[in-house]
């Protein structure tokens, strides 16, 4: 598919996001966990989020699915069954690297294949501590795809070399099966969905500052999940509406749990006017409504990113990049290596992509130097397949002289369907 962006001078109302991509999936993998029926409401129908549900149909799991409601009728720890062949998770790395904690522990083998992107994805940082469980885990060189042949666990202390989510949850997913306490730290702290989730349902686990330990002997109870707006998806809205003036926007109900919103932190910093207000908790997640109260002015200072800041903000390195070729001065993010193995190497992409369009970024090995402020220019740019570098690349054609031309657009269904007529819904006068 390729997306056409025409430039747009401002961003006005009120709208929602649809569910967050890591809440959904983990609502899935939990909620079929539990004894009893999970009603899952705005349940994210992303592409992603298909595949984690597929998964687990093949693995016995009864989920009834419409849209963004969904009932997950869970059989308990022990209600999985065989799958008939290889589980597919097309693009999901969140699948990819959650689902083999659940199946280390399982009576049978099972087999998990991806798609050509999500094959290159280093599978070693969840191989290392499941195996020292006891897991039975072979891959093709630290890729996928991965067979596993269940056993009996036992628990670990585990503390991460990476900060990631999508281990820490593999872990603690074998360490609801497991035999003992598992515990897992982190130097800094990454988003904590799975945590809060397993609290949420009642599991003998407890929090320790940055360290999260879990009772093999764990039950989850049943009980509703209400998804709140992703923030990564919101990200691009928000950012569209600082970088043009008289923007007014409110996002309503999006996920601020504190381990996702380094993006606030970051526009704080740089002197960017964000307002949260309704704040509340909904199943054990801060949620609350968000205004864009400034656009775009000298007041915003360009952005430093360093190495304790990423885990809060992984997902927004690209959209921050596009924020960044527009404040005045030198932007530097750092320490962000990790962005080099996520669905496209995304330092490498935006950079290109963006540079093509007459911006001024440097790359680095595990960073971005972003010189601005830069004039850009619509031009033809490719999104690589990667979901996130697609719709940045959509709001940097929002504010670009001419038309934008992406190509390979239709991944931006891997996490936000609707994006695109969100977009023009919102768009004030087109030029
Ligand atoms: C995710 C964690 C992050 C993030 C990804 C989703 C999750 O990856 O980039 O989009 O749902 O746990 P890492 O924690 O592996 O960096």
């Amino acid at each position: 598919m390729i997306l056409k962006i025409t430039p747009a001078k401002s961003i006005q109302g009120i709208i929602e996001v649809p569910g967050d991509k890591s809440i959904s999936h983990r609502a899935l993998i939990f909620g079929s966990l539990c004894e009893g029926q999970v009603k899952i409401t705005n349940f994210l129908p992303a592409e992603d989020c298909l595949s984690t549900l597929e998964c687990l149909r093949e693995l016995g799991v009864n989920i009834e699915q419409s849209g963004t409601d969904v009932t997950v009728h869970g059989a308990g720890k022990y209600g999985f069954r065989a799958p008939a062949g290889p589980l597919d998770v097309g693009n999901s790395g969140t699948t990819l690297r959650i689902l083999p904690g659940l199946l280390a522990a399982q009576p049978f083998e099972s087999t998990l294949i991806g798609d050509d992107s999500v094959s290159k994805r280093p599978m070693d940082r969840i191989i290392k501590p499941l195996s020292l469980m006891g897991a039975n885990i072979q891959s093709v060189e630290g890729h996928a795809p991965i067979n596993i042949k269940g056993t009996q666990l036992s628990a670990i202390n585990y503390q991460l070399p990476v900060a990631s989510a999508q281990v820490k949850s593999a872990i603690l997913l074998a360490g609801l099966f497991a035999e003992g306490q598992t515990s897992v730290s982190e130097e800094f702290k990454s988003r904590d969905h799975t945590e809060r989730m397993l609290s949420y349902l009642d599991a003998d686990s407890e929090f320790a500052g940055t360290t999260y330990t879990i009772s093999g002997n764990s039950t989850l109870k049943a009980k509703p999940i209400t998804v709140p707006g992703d923030i990564s998806s919101a990200a691009f809205f928000l950012i569209a509406a600082l970088l043009m003036p008289n923007s007014k926007l409110t996002i309503k109900a999006v996920g601020v749990n504190p381990t996702r919103t380094g993006l606030f932190d970051a526009l704080k910093d740089a002197g960017a006017g964000i307002v949260m207000t309704n704040k509340r908790l909904v199943n054990n997640e801060p949620v609350a409504d968000i205004k864009i109260s400034q656009s775009l002015s000298t007041t915003i200072k360009p952005l430093m990113i360093e190495a304790k800041d990423i885990p809060g903000l992984v997902d927004e390195i690209p959209i921050l990049a596009v924020l960044a070729t527009q404040l005045d001065g030198t932007s530097v993010i750092s320490g962000a290596g990790e962005l080099r193995v996520k669905e496209s190497d995304r330092l490498k992409s935006i950079a290109t992509q963006l540079n093509s369009m007459g911006a001024n970024i440097e790359e680095k090995p595990d960073g971005l130097v972003i010189n601005g402020p830069t004039k850009l220019k619509g031009a033809e740019v490719d999104s690589g397949g990667d979901h996130r570098i697609a719709m940045s690349l959509a709001i940097a054609g929002l504010i670009a002289e001419g038309q934008t031309v992406i190509n390979n657009a239709e991944c931006i269904n891997i996490s936000f369907p609707g994006f695109k007529e969100l977009l023009d819904g919102v768009v004030g006068s087109i030029i």
